[in-house]
């Protein structure tokens, strides 16, 4: 039952019990009533031998009649009431009800009206709450896709739709990650693909002011496909369409669907076009950032010929360790960003000694220790490194110490720096640097295993050993082909 529904039933069970108050008040018997509505009328006709009857409805109406009847009977009156008076009394009653009809009857539609004013109330404040909750959601775009999935299913909860869709365009200004992604929230009971190739179709079809809002059943193969109209709205920014949002299976006791909905859905559209406008330019900022990376990775490669390679396998090593760690897939790809620019700092070391044949000097060896805290300096202000720092400052920490820059131990040594540490060592031991040749693997494994609970973090040192190499062995012969012409890189034996 609506509240709607349930209001109009309150108010004819309150019309009822007044009813028969006011009958037992005068000493008539009533006959059970069952409805009371509004638009009957209440009138006196007299059965003969003292009996009038008080009739609740045109006698003809099929529930007329016998929906109510009150019987003024000479011998139940009071001792004040004559049988004459009966029939002017039961006119008097009949009017008073009338009146108390009708006033019932005005309260119910008023009744019905706040009712339904604070139904749309409350749905309205539902459907702002759920677009403020979708834009501060929408404020911090880490994960396009998760992001846009959880603000589906908040406007498929908050709306009365079996089912929302977000189908993107596969243009090229569209963001890699949302290129052609169809988002559906709650049960689209049709298959996903026909219905991802008949929005596509619809979305070659948008343009301007041309489309179509909603699509019938009887119209359209998109509506067919759901078996129910179907409300679309564009997704736009700046003129450019950047996919369609789709709604259908409409709920509630009214199947059409309502000027409300149709603006709530249209917000929801802005919010998404805006959306995708910042993905865009974070994607841009991304990629320009990674070229950024990739430059000062190159830098350092081409300063240090021994070391080629050596950030690319590292960063490698430390996003496996993270995911054998069980650490989820963003920091573990963090991790590997850290792995990538561990060693920017040597662009800071002088040439010759980075590359002097034999072992540095102790002065040397000083000079290349200073390389982490130069790292931290060339990245502390580029906007999203933040916490890839703690990977590039402490990735020569040791688990007793006994390391640099700051000397911290165990835990204390951030957590990426530990897992950098591990990789960082487990290259260095693996490939040929100016002062040694490469270490076989069994040596290089054996070093690692002596050096848990001493250099390294004891938990991270047992997950190296653990890994599967196959894919670090294939970058390392890569590397060492395309080295190979000037002899500078070997791999180990
Ligand atoms: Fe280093």
């Amino acid at each position: 039952m609506t509240s709607r529904e349930a209001a109009k039933d309150l108010v004819a069970r309150r019309t009822i019990k007044e009813l028969d108050r006011r009958c037992a008040a005068l000493g008539l018997v009533t006959r059970p009533i069952t409805r009371v509505e509004r638009g009957r009328t209440v009138e006196v006709r007299e059965r003969g031998n003292g009996l009038y009857e008080l009739v609740f409805g045109p006698p003809d109406a099929p529930e007329g009649l016998a929906a109510w009847i009150t019987e003024g009977r000479s011998d139940a009156m009071p001792d004040a009431l004559h049988v004459a008076d009966a029939k002017s009394e039961a006119a008097r009653l009949a009017a008073l009800l009338e009146c108390a009809i009708a006033d019932l009857a005005a309260i119910a539609d008023r009744d019905a009206t706040i009712s339904d004013f604070c139904d749309k109330l409350s749905q309205s404040y539902e459907e702002m709450h759920c677009l403020f909750r979708s834009m501060r959601q929408l404020a911090c775009p880490d994960s396009p896709r998760n992001l846009i999935d959880a603000v589906c299913a908040d406007f498929q909860k908050t709306l009365p739709f079996r089912w929302i869709a977000l189908a993107f365009h596969d243009g090229p200004r569209i963001s890699p990650s949302l290129r052609s992604e169809l988002i559906v929230a709650g049960d689209l009971n049709a298959d996903p693909e026909a219905f991802r190739a008949l929005a596509r179709e619809k979305l070659g079809r948008l343009s301007g002011d041309s489309w179509t809002r909603t699509l019938t059943a009887d119209t359209h193969p998109l509506a067919q496909l759901v078996g129910t109209d179907v409300l679309v709205e564009p997704v736009t920014h700046d003129d450019m369409l950047i996919g369609v949002l789709v709604a259908g299976g409409k709920l509630g006791r009214d199947p059409d669907i309502s000027s409300e909905e149709v603006q709530f859905l249209d917000a929801a559209a802005d919010f998404l076009g805006t959306f995708h406008e910042n993905i865009s330019r974070l994607d841009e900022q991304r990629a320009m950032t990674m070229s950024t990376l990739e430059a000062l990775v190159a830098a350092i490669d081409a300063k240090d010929r021994y070391t080629c390679g050596h950030s690319e396998r590292v960063a490698l090593l430390s996003m496996m360790l993270a995911t054998d760690m069980g650490l989820d897939r963003a920091t573990a790809t963090r991790v590997r960003l850290s792995g990538l620019v561990h060693d920017v700092g040597k662009i800071g070391v002088p040439e010759a000694i980075l590359t002097k044949p034999g072992r540095p000097t102790d002065e040397e060896f000083a000079a290349i220790r200073r390389h982490p805290e130069i790292g931290y300096r060339i990245l502390e202000n580029i906007t999203g490194f933040g916490d890839l720092l703690p990977g590039v400052l402490h990735h020569h920490e040791r688990w007793d110490g006994k390391g640099y820059p700051h000397k911290l131990a165990g835990e204390d040594i951030p957590l990426f720096g530990r897992i950098i540490g591990v990789a960082d060592a487990f290259d260095a031991m693996s490939s040929t640097r100016s002062y040694r040749s490469a270490l076989p693997r069994e040596r290089v494994l054996d070093e690692v295993r002596g050096g848990a609970g001493k250099q390294f973090d004891p938990d991270i040192a047992r997950a190296m050993l653990a890994l599967d190499l196959t894919e670090y062995d294939l970058l390392l012969q890569k590397h060492a082909d395309r080295d190979g012409g000037n002899g500078e890189m070997r791999l180990a034996a």
